[in-house]
């Protein structure tokens, strides 16, 4: 876990716990030991801290965060090294994260290579750092800037590192050369500087920044409390010794570790990497690789698909059936780069790059380069299949034929080529080039190396993509179309729509779903239901008036002409009272309480379902569909995480009520909630059984 060897008179002291260098507790042991045997050796005079691979340290093991974890511990581990009665130089390379930061800067100088990321994330897992970090960086590099780091999360690289004084110099050449350098220097001298005793950065001025940057802050992150302890930390710098800082640090750290927003923040960040271990695939299924791509279709969810490979880089073809319809889809994408270059997001020579990845072509035959092929026109089996036929004519033996397509059956589209094995559905989110979420849709026949290829290349497009079978609607509209169906019998019932967008904004989502509906235009389900022969008795009514969102400056509300802003139409809330009296509904009052129920425990009984059915390999893939394509708030973890926690006998007992008053049979409490409902277990036990 480490090794130190001599190198003249320097004790290099290497940390080699792959695959990120976490500092378990075994880690914290070899450190302290080393640098106590490099104290004690008359042959050393400085130490070198580096890594043996491609991380320096990603931090504290989140795996032992509310476990009782072996001594010293992380707060132990960098005070001894800062007292180490010989100089410490931590060479960075690759990423030194949390933990791995802070241990850095209790070192008395840090060196990086070129391409090292530093960064405190802690506040993304609902955490502050808690060894140090909070009272080291405003103390190094200033109160202001370092909340700045602090409340993203996000990292910096080298370059910013250095002007912001965060290292001392980026290696040009070998970086444990230059470190172990620096290292005979600091002992030549005979002193080193403590960023702990540092009081530079303590001006009235700074003060002044910090509390400016202090109000910004508190205002954005309102709803999470760790982000207003970090800004009272950083202020206990101006106000206390570093000694107290320091406990007052720990205190809070401890505290929010057994936070539940914490909890759901860790338990979503392992469920989004437990998403890559798919059954059916090992290590050794290799992806095909994927040097070139071809989109048919530049409609909204085509342009934005086709965005996605050229903002990683990889050429694209976008396939249309005229040059008018084409030059739509072009002008679509230019324009959205365009709105990125107004926001300072990207420069316009970065857009002229990636424009110049998309090719546009018509007709099928210009697939035939790419090694992926992604559908994306309108939702009609008859077009798609006729499409999949044309592609085993013109798309070369072995890429891979995707098809976009959000509920049709894929298994029956892939029937249409003669190599069905190389069939997958790619479930794109609207924006594709924004939404994070990618849901692989295996059909009987796909390949396992077609499966592993789409991972591989979901995750080369910054995705989160989660592996699901077919079914209709597939994992989260399936589970949406259950909320949708609620929403609506809420509506019939009594709730006007400001009342159950509400509930669930306060709820924590950043839109209610009829505020969602108005956004993403009436007619796309009133075209699905027509199409189905279902219907929803309020939303027809809407559209049969033209209601069709906020592209018509009308829906569930009215909008002022070029304002988003949602207003309660008295129109609207008549035209909903006619329909519960045509209905024979007598109206009541619902509490935001019964409206999340009514809402959540129809889409978590459809999420069992979905389990039941092996649709969804585990619990946790459910809810990292719902966080990042349905933006479900992160600190509660998800449907199927939040479920457990409200009890799944309640949920099951309240879903016999709900089918009982409505005489909707899809909510009666599916078979395994019934069942783990009555053994008093959960769906993380599920999960844990099923491993
Ligand atoms: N603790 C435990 N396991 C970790 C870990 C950590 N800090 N960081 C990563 N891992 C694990 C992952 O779970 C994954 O395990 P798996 O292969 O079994 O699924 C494996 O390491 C590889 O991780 P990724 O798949 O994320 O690999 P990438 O190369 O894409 O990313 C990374 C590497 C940038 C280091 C990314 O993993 C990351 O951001 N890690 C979290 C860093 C973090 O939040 N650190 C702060 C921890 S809290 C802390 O330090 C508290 C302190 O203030 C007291």
């Amino acid at each position: 876990m480490v090794r130190a060897e001599n190198k003249g008179k320097i004790s290099l002291v290497s940390i080699d716990n792959p695959p990120v260098n976490a500092l378990n507790a075994d880690v914290r042991q070899g450190l302290v030991k080393a640098v106590q045997a490099a104290a004690a050796d008359p042959n050393v005079q400085a130490i070198v801290i580096a890594s043996s691979g491609k991380t320096f340290t990603a931090g504290a093991d989140i795996a032992e965060f509310g476990k009782l974890a072996r001594p010293p511990s992380l707060p132990e581990l960098i005070a001894a090294l800062e007292k180490s009665p010989k100089p410490i130089v931590a060479a960075i390379n690759g990423v030194a994260l949390g933990g791995g930061l802070e241990l850095a800067l209790a070192c008395h100088s840090r060196v990086a290579s070129p391409d090292a990321k530093l960064g405190l994330p802690e506040v993304k897992l609902g955490l502050i750092p808690g060894s140090g970090g909070t009272q080291r960086l405003p103390r190094l590099i200033g109160a202001a800037a370092a909340l700045q780091i602090m409340s993203s999360g996000e990292p910096v690289d080298a370059k910013a590192a250095l002007s912001l004084g965060i290292v001392d110099a980026v290696a040009e050449g070998n970086l444990v050369e230059t470190a172990m350098a620096q290292a005979l220097n600091l002992a030549r001298n005979g002193s080193w500087p403590l960023v702990s005793e540092s009081t530079d950065r303590s001006t009235s001025e700074a003060r002044e920044a910090f509390e400016v940057a202090a109000v910004e802050i508190s205002r954005r992150a309102a709803e999470m409390p760790n982000v207003a302890t970090l800004v009272e930390l950083v202020r206990a710098t101006f106000e206390m010794s570093f000694e107290e800082g320091l406990a007052l640090e720990r205190e809070q750290f401890l505290r929010l570790i057994a936070d539940d927003r914490s909890k759901a923040l860790r338990y979503v960040f392992f469920s989004e990497r437990e998403t890559a271990r798919v059954p059916g695939l090992s290590r050794d299924t290799l992806p095909r690789p994927i040097n070139r791509a071809a989109v048919i279709g530049a409609g909204t969810m085509g342009s934005g698909i086709a965005m996605c490979f050229a903002n990683a880089d990889i050429p694209v073809t976008v396939v249309e059936t005229s040059g008018a319809a084409l030059s739509r889809g072009m002008e679509r994408i230019e324009g959205t780069y365009d709105v990125s270059v107004k926001r300072g997001t990207i420069t316009s020579e970065e857009k002229e790059r990636r424009i110049a990845l998309i090719r546009g072509q018509v007709g099928l035959e210009a697939v035939g380069d790419a090694d992926v092929v992604v559908e994306a026109v309108f939702e009609d089996m008859g077009v798609k299949k006729a499409i999949f036929s044309e592609l085993d004519r013109f798309s070369r033996q072995g890429a891979i034929l995707a098809t976009n397509t959000s509920y049709l059956d894929i298994n029956e589209i892939a029937s249409a080529t003669a190599r069905p094995e190389d069939v997958v559905g790619l479930h794109f989110f609207s924006p594709a080039n924004v939404m994070r979420l990618l849901e692989v849709v295996r059909t009987d026949k796909t390949a396992p190396d077609v499966v592993a290829t789409a991972l591989s290349l979901g995750r080369r497009l910054g995705k989160v993509p989660v592996v699901v079978g077919v079914c209709f609607g597939f994992v989260g509209n399936r589970m949406l179309a259950r909320r949708t169906t609620a929403a609506e019998r809420l509506l019939v019932d009594g709730a006007l729509p400001h009342e159950v967008d509400a509930a669930v904004t306060q709820f924590g989502f950043r839109m209610g779903p009829f505020a969602m509906a108005d956004l993403a235009g009436l007619d796309i389900g009133w075209r699905t239901r027509r199409s189905l022969g279902t219907k929803a008795a309020v939303a027809d009514a809407l559209c049969e008036a033209g209601r069709f969102g906020q592209k018509a400056g009308r829906g569930y509300y009215t909008y002022k002409e070029g304002d988003r802003t949602a207003h309660r139409d008295p129109e609207v809330e008549h035209l909903i009272e006619e329909v519960s009296y045509s209905l024979a509904v007598k109206r009541r009052t619902f509490t935001a309480d019964e409206i999340i129920e009514r809402l959540m425990y129809p889409m978590v009984n459809e999420g069992a379902r979905i389990l039941d059915e092996r649709i969804a390999a585990r619990t946790s893939d459910i809810d990292v569909i719902w966080l990042n394509g349905y933006n479900w708030p992160a600190w509660r973890g998800g449907p199927m995480y939040w479920a457990d926690r409200v009890g799944l006998r309640r949920i099951a007992a309240r879903l016999e009520v709900l089918s009982e008053e409505s005489g909707d049979d899809s909510l009666e409490p599916a078979r395994l909630l019934q069942r783990l409902a009555s053994e008093e277990r959960t769906f993380a036990d599920l999960a844990r059984e099923r491993v």
